[in-house]
Formats: C-alpha cells, structure tokens, sequence
C-alpha cells in the first residue's frame, strides 16, 4: 500500500502565527497543507482567501491542499492557482457543470480535487472520476474543526476504494473531518490514503509536531 500522507488543516492552527504553524507541521513531516476556505454561503463559516494562501506559500515546500467549500467556485480557481495552491479541491454540490469546472482547474496547471458533503452519495462521482485527481469525503459536515467524526462514512470511503480500485485509478481519496490517532487507522482500512486533520494536531495538548508524529505512529 502507498504510504498514508497526513495533511494538517491549518484551520486550527493559531491564525496569529500561520507562517511558524506551517513551517512548524513541514518540518515534522506531514505530506500535505490543508488550507479550507469558507465563503458564509457554501457553509456557515468564512475563513480565508488567497492572499492568505499566497502569503503561507513561502514558509513550506509542501503541496498546498485547498479545500474550497464556496459557491460558484469556478469565480476563483484563477486566483488561487496563482496564489500558490498545488491542489484545488471543490465541491460537487457547488457545481452543477462540474466536468467543466474540473477541467478549468487542470488547465490552471494544478491538480483537480472534488469533495462530497456526507449526504451525498458517492456514485454522484461515476461520470467525472475518470478525470480526476483526487477525491474528497468529508466525514462532518464543512465549516467548522473541531466535529465529530460520521462512522457511517467508512462505508461510503470502502465503496469509493472498492471503485478507484476497479478502475486502476490513481487519484487519491482524502477523507476529511473528525480524524484523530484513535480513528485514523479505521479510516485507512477503509480505503483512505490522505488524512487531514485540524483540531487533532493543531488542539492538542502536544506540540503539533508531536501530534502529527502520533497521528504517524496510530497508523504503523
Ligand atoms: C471542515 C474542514 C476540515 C476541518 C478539519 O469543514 O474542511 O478540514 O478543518 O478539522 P477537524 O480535523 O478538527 O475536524
Ligand atoms: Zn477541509
């Protein structure tokens, strides 16, 4: 099996320091940075934009992950790309012509995600996951750290392993929500490959450096 990456969600992270919090998670080795961007209308909460996401840029080498949970995100695939990000992730209940937004985000030069709320199913996937990069299921509903992690979703994150496999795709699933050491290898027998994580690393009594390290060791 791939080695699991492990990508910490910066939304826990001490906004005040983001720049050390980044810096702090690269060096103690996570794959990934998860930048979650809320608009107050895709979801409750607004976060952050990509003058945010360019000013991260320099403080990792790390692919730069982002989530968008916004409406009509094709408005700002351009600004994010140019802002830095690797992975530009959308939501399929966000996009009614989703073929077309996904291949707007390729032809930006990054990789193109797509993410499911939990109520939606996964075979909303079946037409467009040929061209795509990397899945997303999110394991909460979006908009805040800090949830519980939905145990119903294993099942959704089996379905689509069993699919991707079928297939012989490459795209990645990442599973999104409620991830702790405790949990984490239940999401990886599942089928899951990258794991982000927010208040587990960044809201624990440890360093984040020791929870991702402990997120690391859950899994061996
Ligand atoms: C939720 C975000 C997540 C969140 C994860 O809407 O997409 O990335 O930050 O945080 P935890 O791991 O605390 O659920
Ligand atoms: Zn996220």
């Amino acid at each position: 099996m791939a080695k699991i990456k492990l990508a910490p969600s910066i939304l826990s992270a001490d906004f005040a320091r983001l720049g050390e919090q980044v810096a702090e998670v690269t060096r103690a080795g996570a794959d990934y940075i998860h930048i979650d961007v809320m608009d107050g209308h895709f979801v409750p909460n607004i976060t952050i934009g990509p003058s945010v996401v360019a000013a991260i840029r320099p403080h990792t080498n790390l692919p730069l992950d982002v989530h968008l949970m916004i409406e009509a995100p094709e408005r700002y695939l351009k600004p994010f790309a140019d802002a830095g990000a690797d992975i530009l992730t959308v939501h399929i209940e966000a996009c009614p012509y989703i073929h077309q937004v996904v291949e707007q985000i390729k032809r930006l030069g990054v990789k193109a995600g797509v993410s499911l709320n939990p109520g939606t199913p996964p075979d909303r996937l079946t037409d467009i996951l040929p061209s795509l990069d990397l899945v997303l299921v999110m394991t909460v509903n979006p908009g805040f750290s800090g949830q519980g992690f939905i145990e119903d979703m294993l099942d959704k994150i089996a379905r689509l392993r069993a699919e991707l496999d079928k297939r012989g795709s490459t795209a990645e699933l990442e599973v999104d929500g409620g991830i702790n050491a405790g949990n984490a290898p239940q999401v990886v027998q599942a089928g899951g490959r990258v794991l982000v994580a927010g208040s587990a690393i960044f809201n624990s009594q440890q360093t984040a450096a020791q929870a991702l390290q402990r997120m690391r060791d859950s899994l061996d």
